[in-house]
């Protein structure tokens, strides 16, 4: 698999490329099966067609890896805090955690209430093609923290940033809480099948440096010592979303995972420069570029002129795809980059 190839460093004939949120609504296919269940969480839930919306991106644009259909945020839902996605609202809990009391609703094993994420793994790697990569992720504590304190998504984290400074504790026992949670929820991932997973941390940028690294960065690397000391073998990608202002931080410190996610904000030269030793980076083509074609293109020659043609590097967004970029320029993106990264 060319994909887990580069998360190794090894030599590669090409970039491998895939994008996140490569599943979703900017495909008409995915509009149809999601129709067919109504509710996203449904479909999340549904083996067969969550299966399904997995593999389009795989026929249709032909990345060399799929990721698997879910949602971060099915763990905190299993985890008892019930959960709706209103339509052009965004995801919203019913209740949150914002004390001690709230606590008590939270359910200890909620890993194993996710056997729906199971199955579709299995079932999707059995009909994935072998030279394909499956991916299988889940979200950051802190990111997972924010939506339950919060109860929905937020631009300021008032609540959740209240907690951190004026009852810290309380905060990490919620991370913790996650963490265990998280480590068995991505070790039975991979006991399904999936050959790398990834860590999604949407609102690191929320945190000023010492805060992430206290609150943040230290519970996702504890995961990732947790699944590197039982999977070497399987590359773990971490995706900090917003730290650029930060970067040089992340090299000094003892880490366990393999690929570093840039995203789109950071000037991926000076990622390079800073990361690019440690980690194979991967990245960070700023997703609205796909709107033009032009535009893409020119930014795909810069990552390449950036990256070069060795290995160290995986193609992808700076950010997820968005539900109305034009399909025909992504399939060409993943074309564009396969041919102009040939080695
Ligand atoms: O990347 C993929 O194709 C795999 C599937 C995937 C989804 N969400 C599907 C989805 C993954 C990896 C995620 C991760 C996720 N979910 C993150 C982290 C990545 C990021 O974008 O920063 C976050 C923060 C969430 C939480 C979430 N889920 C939000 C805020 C929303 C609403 C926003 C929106 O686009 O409507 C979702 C819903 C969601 N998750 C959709 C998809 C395809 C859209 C649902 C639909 O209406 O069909």
């Amino acid at each position: 698999m060319i994909f887990i190839d580069a998360c190794k460093r090894k030599e590669t004939p090409y970039t491998p490329i895939w994008l996140m949120r490569q599943a979703g609504r900017y495909l008409s296919e995915y509009k149809e099966v999601r129709a067919k269940v109504g509710d996203f969480l449904d479909l999340c839930r549904n083996v067969e067609f969550a299966s399904k919306v997995t593999l389009q991106p795989i026929d249709i644009l032909d990345c060399d890896a799929a990721i698997l259909f879910s949602d971060i945020l099915v763990v905190p839902l299993e985890m008892g805090l019930g959960l709706d996605f209103v339509k052009n609202e965004g995801p919203k809990f019913r209740q949150c955690i914002r004390n001690e009391n709230d606590m008590k609703i939270l359910q200890n094993e909620a890993y194993k209430k996710l056997s729906y994420v199971y199955d579709t793994i299995s079932l999707t790697r059995s009909k994935l093609s072998k030279d394909k990569a499956l991916i299988g992720f889940c979200g950051a504590p802190w990111t997972l923290a924010t939506y339950m304190i919060e109860g929905q998504g937020s631009k300021t984290y008032t609540h959740s940033k209240k907690m951190l400074y004026s009852n810290p504790n309380l905060l990490h026992k919620i991370l913790q809480s996650l963490s265990d949670e998280l480590k068995l929820y991505l070790e039975s991932q991979i006991k399904a099948g999936v050959n790398a997973v990834m860590i999604f941390d949407s609102w690191a940028g929320a945190l000023e440096r010492d805060a992430y690294f206290a609150f943040g960065f230290k519970y996702i690397n504890d995961i990732a010592k947790y699944i590197k000391s039982k999977y070497p073998q399987i590359p773990i990608i971490v995706f900090p979303k917003g730290v650029g202002g930060f970067l040089g931080a992340f090299k000094n410190i003892e880490t366990n995972f393999d690929v570093f996610g840039i995203d789109w904000g950071i000037d991926l030269e000076y990622a390079k420069n800073i990361l690019g030793q440690n980690f194979v980076l991967q990245g960070n083509l700023e997703p609205c570029r796909i709107y033009d074609f032009d535009a893409m293109e020119c930014g795909v020659d810069n990552i390449i002129k950036i990256m070069g043609k060795q290995s160290g590097h995986i193609f992808n967004l700076g950010h997820g795809m968005l539900p109305d970029l034009p399909r025909e320029n992504a399939i060409k993106l993943i074309q564009m980059v396969r041919e102009k990264s040939k080695r």
